[in-house]
């Protein structure tokens, strides 16, 4: 089943997030490029992905790997040309997925010539184009983000005598969005890249377009404002796009940028998340039903997006003090594996190389509301390097097979050296072994990836807990009932999961559904027919089963 062309195709789609410039070098001079992506589409169709995201692509200083941005309207050089970008669009379309890529709202590179105008003078045209103060003490109940580098998130420039706005890195100064030029140029920026094909935008620092005295400025009016406007010059202009929020919020927060289906289609949800990894530790679905349940209603047609990890610290801001501190000290007890207020870890390090426990998240991930991002990487259980600067240790080569550099460049130096260890080294990890065996963790998410597909459930189907008395086992109900064809039965899933290393027995209470019995559509097992008794069973450590009943 092919996504594109659907209207809501963003509903049903599975995503994969990608670092060009990691995943594959086509032009041999260390770094990945969208030549090189362009070969390895077909690889991305035959995981089973619906839609590609790709980090920013634009040209940069890469200091924040092109967030930090110099030019909205091209291409950086190392990855290649408009033309090429053009081909993967067109490819992406060709085998049926979409395409979104990241646009930077909130800041520039300081090497933007808008900057660099800007900072020339006090009277330089390009002035108000950011944000400028005599002192640096407004806007003091912002937090720091970047804590582990940044001391302010003011900066004072030395040539004209004062402080600029940045709400990350120094290098990366806040656009003045109270600047009706500001707010046109991004909306021309959006229009320059749907011309050239693409699905949508994954809209990267959501919450600190705006700042106004004594508040977080976060979220703010004027910012929900500024969406809405975004939302409506889209919505007139490329019906069918989409925009994908990303603000790291509390679940009412992210609520709002969904408005009244007039600002995001899509929103991260990130709370989630850590309450995934939080519940493996404490033996308990505690943690993730709390969070759902706090988690408010969205518009039909708006949809969350789900994920385990990606290219940045697993984040730690949407928990309380105390569960940071659990996390930090359950999977994250080395100092070098803590970064800002989260974890630089990828998922199977993470996770112990647990196979049992990789499938688990993945199963949930595929199975709890929303459309599932895989980092990439992850589909294969790769690992990182805690030692290297920043994020980098996650963001390091595409590990394809076990030719030189792992097949991912035929150069003698990379951009970031290939992960090298004896477990997480691509002479054992990597895709073309993993291809080969059958048993394999990539075989496994292929499969599930497959399962998911034939069913609208997933994507679409309402949600609803099944908490038997054990609480180290999490139970959902996903059901979707075809409103266009009411006469086709409605698909009804309970998906169950345990959460703990041993065996647990839990008793349901399936009375209205005396009479049926559910099959286990990742095996194909069926399960004892349901009768008017209580309905037990076992389940086998860290085992997850997505029975269908009919
Ligand atoms: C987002 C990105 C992160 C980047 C930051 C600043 O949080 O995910 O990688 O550093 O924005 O642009």
């Amino acid at each position: 089943m092919s996504v594109y062309k659907n209207p809501t195709w963003y509903k049903d789609a599975v995503f994969y997030e990608l670092y060009i410039r990691a995943f594959k070098d086509g032009s041999g001079d260390g770094h990945g490029d969208l030549r090189g992506l362009l070969d390895r589409l077909d690889y991305l169709q035959e995981l089973g992905v619906d839609c590609v995201w790709l980090l920013p692509m634009y040209p940069s200083p890469l200091f924040d790997d092109g967030y930090d941005v110099a030019d909205y309207r091209n291409i950086h050089e190392d990855f290649g040309t408009l033309e090429d970008f053009k081909a993967i669009v067109d490819g992406v379309h060709e085998r049926g997925m979409c395409i979104i890529v990241d646009i930077v709202l909130n800041h520039t590179s300081d090497q933007h010539p808008w900057f660099i105008e800007s900072r020339q003078s006090k009277d330089s045209p390009k002035r108000d184009w950011y944000v400028w103060s005599e002192t640096d003490q407004r806007y003091q109940d912002a937090r720091i983000i970047f804590l582990d580098t940044e001391v302010s998130n003011w900066t004072y420039d030395e040539l004209t005598g004062e402080y600029y706005w940045h709400r990350f890195y120094s290098q990366q100064p806040d656009l003045n969005y109270d600047n009706p030029e500001v707010q046109q140029e991004m909306l021309d920026i959006v229009d320059f890249w749907m011309e050239m094909g693409i699905d949508g935008f994954r809209v990267d620092a959501v919450p600190y377009l705006f700042e106004r005295e004594n508040t977080n400025c976060e979220n703010l009016p004027e910012t929900h404002d500024y969406v809405k406007r975004l939302r409506a010059h889209v919505e007139a202009k490329w019906p069918g796009r989409i925009l994908l929020a990303e603000a790291n919020q509390w679940p009412h927060d992210v609520r709002e940028y969904f408005g009244d289906a007039d600002e995001f289609h899509m929103a991260f949800h990130f709370p989630l998340m850590p309450r995934l990894f939080m519940s493996l530790k404490q033996r308990s679905r505690r943690s993730i039903v709390d969070i759902m349940n706090r988690t408010p209603d969205i518009p039909p047609m708006a949809q969350w997006c789900i994920f385990l990890r990606n290219h940045d610290e697993l984040t730690l801001e949407m928990v309380t003090e105390e569960e940071r501190q659990f996390m930090w000290e359950q999977y994250a007890p080395e100092p070098r594996m803590r970064l800002n207020l989260g974890i630089r870890r990828r998922l199977a390090p993470l996770l112990n190389n647990d196979r049992r426990r990789i499938e688990l998240l993945n199963a949930m991930l595929f199975t709890l509301p929303g459309s599932p991002i895989i980092y990439y990487g992850d589909e294969i259980g790769m690992g990182d390097d805690i030692w290297r600067d920043d994020r980098n240790g996650v963001r390091t080569p595409m590990q394809w097979d076990t030719s030189k550099n792992a097949g991912f460049s035929s150069a003698d130096e990379l951009y970031e050296a290939m992960i090298d260890d004896r477990i997480f080294g691509f002479q054992g990890v990597n895709v073309a072994q993993q291809q080969a065996d059958p048993e394999s963790l990539w075989h496994k998410v292929v499969h599930m990836l497959t399962v998911r597909k034939q069913y609208r459930a997933f994507g679409r189907g309402s949600f609803e807990f099944e908490l038997p008395e054990n609480d180290g086992v999490l139970g959902y109900w996903r059901v979707y009932a075809h409103e266009d064809a009411p006469e086709i039965e409605p698909e009804r899933f309970l998906v169950l999961v345990n959460l703990t290393d041993e065996l647990q027995t839990v008793t349901l209470d399936l009375g209205a559904h005396q009479g049926k019995t559910p099959v286990d559509v990742l095996t194909s097992e069926s399960w004892p027919e349901i009768t008017a008794e209580p309905y037990t069973a076992t389940l086998a450590p860290y085992e997850y089963v997505w029975l269908k009943l009919p």
